[in-house]
């Protein structure tokens, strides 16, 4: 059985006064309804306020990216273990945005992970095809090489990963796979897994991100092999970031 988990990625978003109110009003509904485990993954400045604020709750709090380097001459960037120092839980790797806007490639995106795992994160590995890579019929194959740049690496531990898929098309559009798409997709995803790794595949959870909405999640989490979501745009609202861990 695997426990359903809604992570919000709030992206460049926010200010100390915003982050702590969203935080705050999230705290403040969770209530017996939800059964999910919750994340939130904040900008790097808003880690440790994030995390002060979260306290003692249910939620965990995660970085959007990190660097592959332990430490030295890399002017801007932050460790794995500096943000596990801070209390970090997760962090996200291989966002499209990141791999889009910032040139980030499997073979790096598997350092990162193996780096996030060494200092005891939690990496939210994900993964996901453009629209024209949908048009052209490369869906599958496109999520294959993602998946088993990272799978294939005997290093990585699949016990302490979370996957999430989520199509390029439907990030931040207000478009959304169907159920069907996104279930195919997660299946898939998961097979693959277990074509490497057994049962193992089985404890694994996949997310499903792109424009997951209120009115949207509980179909889509309804899905066999969908375990969660990763929400954008609706996490920064705090009643329909909790509609949506409620529908899990
Ligand atoms: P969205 O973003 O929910 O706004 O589509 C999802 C994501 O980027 O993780």
């Amino acid at each position: 059985m695997r426990q359903p988990l809604v992570v919000g990625n709030w992206k460049m978003n926010g200010s100390l006064q915003f982050i702590s109110n969203l935080l705050h009003s999230i705290q403040s509904n969770i209530d017996d309804k939800i059964s999910c485990e919750i994340g939130v993954c904040v900008p790097f400045v808003y880690v440790g306020l994030a995390i002060d604020v979260a306290g003692k709750s249910s939620i965990k709090v995660g970085a959007q990216t990190v660097s592959e380097h332990t430490s030295g001459a890399y002017t801007g960037e932050v460790s794995a273990s500096m943000l596990e120092e801070l209390g970090c839980h997760w962090v996200l790797v291989g966002h499209s945005e990141r791999r889009q806007l910032f040139n980030e490639v499997n073979e790096q995106l598997v350092t990162k992970v193996m780096a996030a795992q060494r200092a005891g994160l939690i990496p939210i590995y994900c993964v996901g095809e453009t629209e024209a890579e949908r048009k052209s019929g490369d869906t599958f194959s496109v999520i294959e090489k993602q998946i088993n740049a990272l799978i294939d690496n005997e290093s990585i531990n699949l016990t302490n990963l979370v996957l999430a898929y989520e199509p390029v098309w439907a990030i931040g559009t207000g478009l959304t796979a169907t159920p069907d798409e996104a279930q195919e997709a997660h299946a898939f995803i998961r097979q693959l897994v277990k074509n490497k790794a057994g049962d193992l595949a089985d404890k694994l959870r996949i997310l499903y991100g792109g424009s997951v909405k209120a009115d949207n999640a509980e179909t889509l989490f309804h899905q066999e092999d969908i375990d969660g979501g990763l929400i954008g745009g609706a996490s920064l609202d705090a009643n329909a970031f909790i509609s949506i861990c409620q529908m899990a």
